[in-house]
């Protein structure tokens, strides 16, 4: 399931953090592609564990943790630290899928990849090209969202990035480790969440919404790992 997570970052968040990633020093974005991908990888990246990457990271990860679409769609148990790109000049990035499991950097912890997320800096205005393509059983899904807004996908999806061929096209991306590893339980959920806090809404105190919380946790105490 493809989900788009509007409003991530405002409007203020994005100038300031557009701003500090300029200023940043950008490397070749082989250094974190694996064997497959590094053959059809052409974008730069910030190192990981680079000042300005930490700094954005944190005031990602915290503006996640308070994005309750985010939170009811991913339920992350470990988010990887955000990484960012940049394709300009007809760079572009081939189909590939992401590796299963992350070293998270500096640390003795690993994370499995089960949702991916494409966070977006430049607004579609600002470049041509640049659709992240998502291949999942309905079809090619092609995403190119405002600045400031955020994409999840399966990590088991194919997927690439077409060419930039005017502008820049500047993303965070990273990996989340769900609570809930099957794509197919955590959209159950997720359809369950979203139906109660609509009969929530369109019929306060209906004695069905109790039940149906609870069949929610209930099926979130079956099948989350934590
Ligand atoms: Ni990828």
């Amino acid at each position: 399931m493809l989900i788009q997570v509007p409003d991530v970052l405002t409007t203020e968040q994005v100038v300031e953090m557009r701003r500090l990633l300029e200023s940043a020093e950008w490397v070749d974005g082989r250094v974190t592609a694996g064997h497959q991908s590094i053959r059809t990888k052409d974008n730069l990246q910030i190192p990981a564990g680079h000042p300005v990457a930490r700094e954005l990271g944190e005031r990602i990860l915290t503006a996640l943790g308070r994005h309750p679409l985010f939170l009811s769609a991913a339920l992350p148990l470990r988010v990887f630290p955000p990484l960012f790109n940049r394709y300009s000049g007809g760079q572009s990035f081939g189909t590939h899928v992401d590796n299963a499991i992350r070293q998270v950097p500096g640390t003795p912890h690993r994370i499995r990849t089960d949702l991916s997320a494409t966070l977006f800096f430049a607004d579609p205005s600002e470049y041509d090209g640049g659709e992240l393509c998502v291949e999942d059983s309905y079809g090619v899904k092609r995403v190119k969202l405002p600045a400031g807004h955020l994409v999840l996908y399966p990590s088991t999806s194919l997927h690439h990035v077409t060419p930039v061929t005017r502008g820049a096209r500047v993303c965070s991306f990273f990996w989340i480790q769900s609570m809930i590893r099957d794509d197919g339980h955590r959209s159950l959920l997720f359809d369950l969440d979203l139906s109660i806090q609509r009969l929530n809404a369109d019929h306060p105190n209906h004695p069905s919404a109790v039940s149906l919380t609870g069949v929610y946790h209930n099926l979130l105490r079956q099948w989350a790992e934590v």
